[in-house]
């Protein structure tokens, strides 16, 4: 089974977590995308939901397959976001923000009340860190934000030898939102709650891509069939 296989069948066992009638976040990477074909079956299929896109990407998607958009601001609540994760611990602590999307996946999904993550198994691992924390920053004064994740980064005793805006080819990167995401490649991160704190309170930050308290359960592909992990 490949990576997309194990992505394909967590994104399609998430349908099993929403119901014809429910206002439903949609997340944004290729596993979300998995849901949101799904999704946009029990659409063709006489399903009425309203969706709440989490990027441009997923709301061109979601318009192709005929299934109905609403803005975050346009409804009061959220029934269940899915969405997919860069990686995830058992205590079902997230890195997001590998598609850049970061800043309104976490607006959607804090405005949700039940979270979906969905990933394949190579997401899953014992500490965060591996991938390179996504961290949405304002153009203004953008060299300096970068010294300052850095110091935070030693302060917290972590590898910070490669910390960097990331690129588009030639050009930088920029967020639906038009803002730079510095990729910090921390190795391990062991406290991430202290970290979460440190980096939301760095001037110039405006988002970081740990997800704390939001995942409500999540389903795993994997070479055996899907896995449901609810937090520890
Ligand atoms: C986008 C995200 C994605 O959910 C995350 O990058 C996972 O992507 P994929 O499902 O393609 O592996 O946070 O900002």
């Amino acid at each position: 089974m490949t990576a997309d296989d194990q992505k394909k069948a967590a994104g399609r066992a998430a349908l099993e977590y929403v119901a014809n009638g429910m206002t439903i976040g949609l997340g944004t990477g290729s596993t979300a995308k998995h849901f949101v074909d799904a999704l946009g079956e029990k659409v063709a299929d006489g399903w009425i939901v309203k969706g709440v896109p989490t990027s441009e990407q997923t709301a061109r998607q979601a318009e192709s397959l005929g299934i109905p958009l609403v803005s975050v601001d346009e409804v009061t609540h959220i029934d269940v976001t899915v969405d997919g994760a860069d990686e995830l611990d058992a205590k079902l602590r997230l890195i997001k923000g590998g598609g850049g999307a970061l800043l309104r996946e976490k607006i959607v999904a804090a405005a949700s009340n039940k979270i979906v993550t969905i990933a394949d198994a190579s997401k899953f691992v014992d500490v965060l860190g591996a991938f390179p924390l996504p961290v949405e920053v304002v153009n203004f004064g953008c060299g300096t934000t970068l010294r300052r994740l850095i110091d935070i980064g030693r302060a917290h005793n972590l590898d910070t030898h490669d910390l960097d805006f990331r690129m588009a080819g030639e050009i930088a990167f920029k967020t639906d939102g038009g803002n730079l995401i510095a990729d910090c490649a921390f190795k391990a991160i062991q406290d991430p709650e202290a970290l979460a704190r440190d980096l939301s309170d760095c001037p110039g930050v405006v988002d970081h891509g740990i997800f704390l308290g939001l995942s409500s359960l999540a389903i795993l592909g994997t070479g055996e069939g899907v896995r449901v992990i609810k937090p520890e």
